[in-house]
């Protein structure tokens, strides 16, 4: 590719964290490509090395240090421009440029429209042998990027980020420094770009927002999105992620309950099941309170499966308020549990008044417990199919060998099944008898 004769600068990016990110990345290429680069899968050849990073937990933060630290002898040999873009750029400003010198460009979310001009600078002065640092981390109360169709990689699933930021300040939570203020777009720039996705061979959409249930737009709101997005033509499936328990609002249970292309399948942050920590963690529900909207789920549709997120060793949880958390994630029966250990971050309501003070072998035995104790019953919802039909999205090849299929239920359980004898090919929805069951995937054969 070429620009003005000149041959077009390479850029590698790698992303880091969330599917929010993911998607961010997709606006990136988009901005970039407008402006004449290219990119490379190749970080040696690459001209342009960018990470879109994550400060959601310490450990998001060692890997992208780590990754930056192999970049110093490759800058050494050759010209290189290095970029931080993302959460961590944003949570760390002019702290990250001066602890990590290889770093030449910091760009956070709101501000990707000034990374192609703060790259182009940053190359120009290296071929002139010098050093320019750009920094742009300015929030934004308006950014939605409205304008900008996410260059997306080939692949039957397609994220559309619907909102941005997040008002909702989680004691522990990063995000709403990071993320800014929370925004809506417009419903119907989200429709035109689902029926693009469709136009283009994506079956699967995931809607994605900090707190989905907070939509609002010119008289929109979730449950009303996601019904338009389901009805799309060409489109078989549609998920959403993640909604705040606080306010699950009916007409969304609904949607979710009886629209036959919505994934019965909803991501519910849990984060502790004792009230004294839900409090200080500022998540205004109360254990019981969650049960009862789990129960409300269940009551609508009881083939919605739910998954959730735990914090472990909490500023001051007490072994007795972790068994509170492991009680309630052992009566909810879980399809799936994601357990942290809680990270201090900078910034945070919780960083600022609450000492760290959960000794970090004691939070990591506790997610080990909770981790430990959900897997038979992951083994027992699986093994509860078997004999039974479910319908599957055909995805790709299985990750062992590419004589079996692999997707998921709308539960979002991954089936792995033969292509011999197989009528449904990539793309098309499969429906699969299971024969056995393992904690993570279910086997059969499409009928
Ligand atoms: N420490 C540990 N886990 C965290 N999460 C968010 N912030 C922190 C933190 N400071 C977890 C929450 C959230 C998920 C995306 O990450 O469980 O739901
Ligand atoms: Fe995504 Fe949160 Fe990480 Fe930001 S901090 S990249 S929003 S997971």
């Amino acid at each position: 590719m070429t620009t003005g004769g000149t041959a077009a600068y390479q850029v590698h990016i790698e992303t880091f964290g969330c599917q929010m990110n993911e998607y961010d990345t997709e606006l990136v290429r988009s901005l970039l490509i407008a402006r004449g680069f290219a990119f490379t899968d190749d970080r040696e050849r690459a001209d342009v090395v960018l990470m879109n990073t994550c400060a959601i937990r310490e450990n998001a933060h060692n890997r992208v240090y780590g990754h930056l630290a192999a970049l110093r002898p490759i800058k050494k040999q050759r010209n290189l421009v290095v970029g931080v873009l993302g959460c961590m750029a944003q949570n760390l400003k002019q702290e990250l440029m001066d602890q990590a010198s290889v770093v030449d460009v910091l760009v956070g979310p709101d501000a990707y429209r000034k990374l192609p001009d703060l790259l182009t600078q940053a190359i120009q002065a290296q071929e002139r042998g010098l050093t320019e640092k750009g920094l742009a981390v300015d929030l934004s109360e308006y950014e939605t990027y409205e304008d900008i169709l996410p260059q997306r990689a080939e692949g039957l699933n397609a994220w559309i980020a619907i909102m941005r930021g997040c008002d909702n300040f989680c004691t522990f939570c990063v995000v709403p420094y990071t993320r800014g203020r929370e925004r809506s777009r417009d419903p119907e720039g989200i429709l035109r770009e689902a029926e693009h996705l469709a136009a283009h061979g994506h079956k699967q959409v995931t809607l994605l927002g900090q707190n989905v249930n907070s939509y609002r737009h010119d008289g929109w709101d979730f449950a009303r999105l996601i019904t338009a997005v389901a009805d799309v033509p060409g489109i078989a499936r549609v998920r959403f992620t993640s909604p705040h328990p606080k306010d699950f609002p009916p007409a969304l249970l609904d949607a979710v309950a009886d629209h036959p292309k919505i994934c019965k399948h909803i991501h519910l942050p849990l984060q502790s099941g004792n009230d004294r920590i839900l409090n200080l963690m500022g998540r205004t529900y109360s254990r019981k309170e969650y049960l009862a909207l789990v129960e409300e789920i269940r009551r609508r549709n009881e083939r919605i499966a739910l998954t959730t997120d735990i914090i472990c060793g909490f500023p001051s949880e007490a072994e007795e308020e972790f068994l509170d958390t492991y009680r309630t994630v052992r009566e909810v029966g879980y399809h799936q549990v994601f357990g942290f250990v809680y990270s201090e971050r900078k910034n945070t309501i919780a960083g600022r008044k609450y000492p760290d003070d959960v000794p970090d072998a004691v939070k990591s035995d506790r997610v080990t417990r909770l981790v430990d104790m959900q897997k038979p019953i992951a083994l027992q919802k699986n093994r509860d199919l078997v004999g039974s039909a479910v319908e599957v999205l055909v995805e790709g090849d299985a990750k062992k060998s590419s004589t079996q299929w692999m997707g998921h239920t709308g539960q979002n359980v991954t089936v792995v099944w033969d292509k011999h004898g197989a009528k449904a090919g990539l793309g098309d929805l499969a429906q699969i008898r299971i024969t056995h069951a393992s904690v993570t995937t279910l086997y059969g054969y499409e009928i």
